[in-house]
């Protein structure tokens, strides 16, 4: 089958690969149907994230059809169209149980602090991804999702991962009814935040980048205020201004490791990895929230150290929250804000690339060329 295949930093192309086989009973194979780069494969793409070896398949977001089934699944049937959460999760462990899908302690048992995703490197299980025309799923009773009969395909490929983490964000960030919400990063995942702050209660959104297309798409999708880092003289400042010194009520970090802006956390996070990768999101989020305020992570960071300004954050008495997100927890009522009109994700779906001009896709989403938003590949298999 044809399938993604990393090949160093900056390097991947679409490649021969063997077949997956069902090697639990309750695993399945699932026929890809249609797939998108994350700026999570970006982290990897760039070589942040530890233990990514050559050869992987990357890609976390994917639908397709079950084709083969383990003799103990019961929910799949084969034929159906299904969704699959990014989060590989046994659904019995302490985690699965208080509905942590991210965290959960089986599928990814030589480590304690990263749960499972597919195609996310060895530190995150050294499952192989989606980006590929089939891909092996297990605890297939647990993660995959019936696609409902109603819904847009390319909706049920945002609802595996963009949905739910920018509602997350937005959930985690505790807004109440009249809140100040910053959303630093206008890719797909603050997009999302933003528009989900919304359905929270926000009175104002501000979102933060310096990609001039993704803030005009951003202001449209959104409907909120979006500026550009690079014509403020500095972010942090212009948003205490503008809460009359205060800080936002909340601030969400949706950028994650691959920040630019701040040069020293550039060189030590992203040239020299001396840090797992380039804090400047954050730190902006921490210095530009209220005293008392909540600052919500999703963008992405590896498992070692970064330099934050921990100090502010004590002194400020904040409260920070982050996880992956837990894309099952979520699925039920993000279903429903789809069917009703307020979240229509699939407007955030600029490219359609057939799967053998993987490294095309990979370079046009990391080099933010061609307005791009969110693309998605398409194997040679679904295109007949
Ligand atoms: N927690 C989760 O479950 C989860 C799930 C999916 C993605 N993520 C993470 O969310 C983050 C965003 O994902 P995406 O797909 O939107 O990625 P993306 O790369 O498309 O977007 C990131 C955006 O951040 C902007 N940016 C860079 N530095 C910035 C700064 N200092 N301030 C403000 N904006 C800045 C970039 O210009 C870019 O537009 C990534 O770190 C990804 O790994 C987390
Ligand atoms: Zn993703
Ligand atoms: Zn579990």
């Amino acid at each position: 089958m044809l399938a993604m295949n990393y090949r160093g930093p900056r390097r991947v192309r679409a490649d021969q690969k063997p077949m997956p086989e069902i090697l639990h009973p309750n695993d399945a194979i699932i026929r890809v149907t249609r797939s998108c780069i994350c700026g999570s494969d970006l982290h990897l793409y760039h070589g942040l994230v530890p233990d990514t070896r050559v050869g992987m398949t990357f890609g976390h977001e994917f639908i397709g059809v079950v084709e083969e089934i383990g003799s103990s699944v019961q929910k799949l049937k084969i034929g159906d169209n299904v969704l699959v959460p990014f989060n590989v999760a046994c659904g019995q462990c302490a985690f699965c149980k208080q509905e942590l899908y991210g965290n959960c302690h089986e599928s990814n048992s030589q480590a304690t602090a990263v749960g499972a995703i597919f195609g996310y490197s060895h530190t995150a299980g050294g499952y192989d991804g989606g980006q590929a025309e089939y891909v092996r799923v297990p605890y297939a009773d647990v993660g995959p999702t019936v696609i409902p009969e109603d819904m847009d395909h390319d909706d049920a490929l945002l609802l595996t991962d963009v949905v739910p983490t920018g509602y997350q964000a937005a959930e985690m960030a505790g807004i109440k009814t009249g809140d100040t919400v910053i959303v630093f990063g206008a890719g797909p995942v603050g997009i999302m935040a933003a528009k989900c702050a919304w359905l929270f209660g926000a009175a104002r959104v501000i979102v933060i980048d310096h990609i001039e297309y993704r803030l005009e798409f951003v202001r449209n999708y959104a409907n909120c205020e979006a500026y550009n880092f690079r014509s403020l003289e500095d972010p942090v400042l212009f948003i205490k201004k503008t809460t009359d010194w205060f800080g936002a009520d909340v601030c969400i970090d949706a950028v994650g490791a691959d920040a630019s802006g701040n040069a020293l956390q550039t060189i030590t996070g992203k040239k020299l990895l001396l840090q797992a990768g380039s804090a400047t999101a954050l730190h902006w989020a921490i210095n530009s929230v209220k005293k008392g305020g909540i600052v919500s992570i999703v963008g992405v960071y590896g498992p070692t150290d970064n330099l934050v300004p921990i100090g502010n954050v004590l002194n400020k008495g904040l409260t920070i929250r982050a996880n992956q997100a837990s894309v099952k927890r979520l699925l039920p009522r993000l279903i429903e804000h789809v069917r009703a009109g307020r979240l229509n994700p699939k407007a955030l779906i600029t490219h359609r690339i057939p799967l053998e001009e993987v490294a095309d896709a990979y370079h046009i989403f990391s080099s933010k060329l061609d307005n791009c938003i969110k693309p998605v590949l398409i194997p040679p298999s679904a295109r007949k």
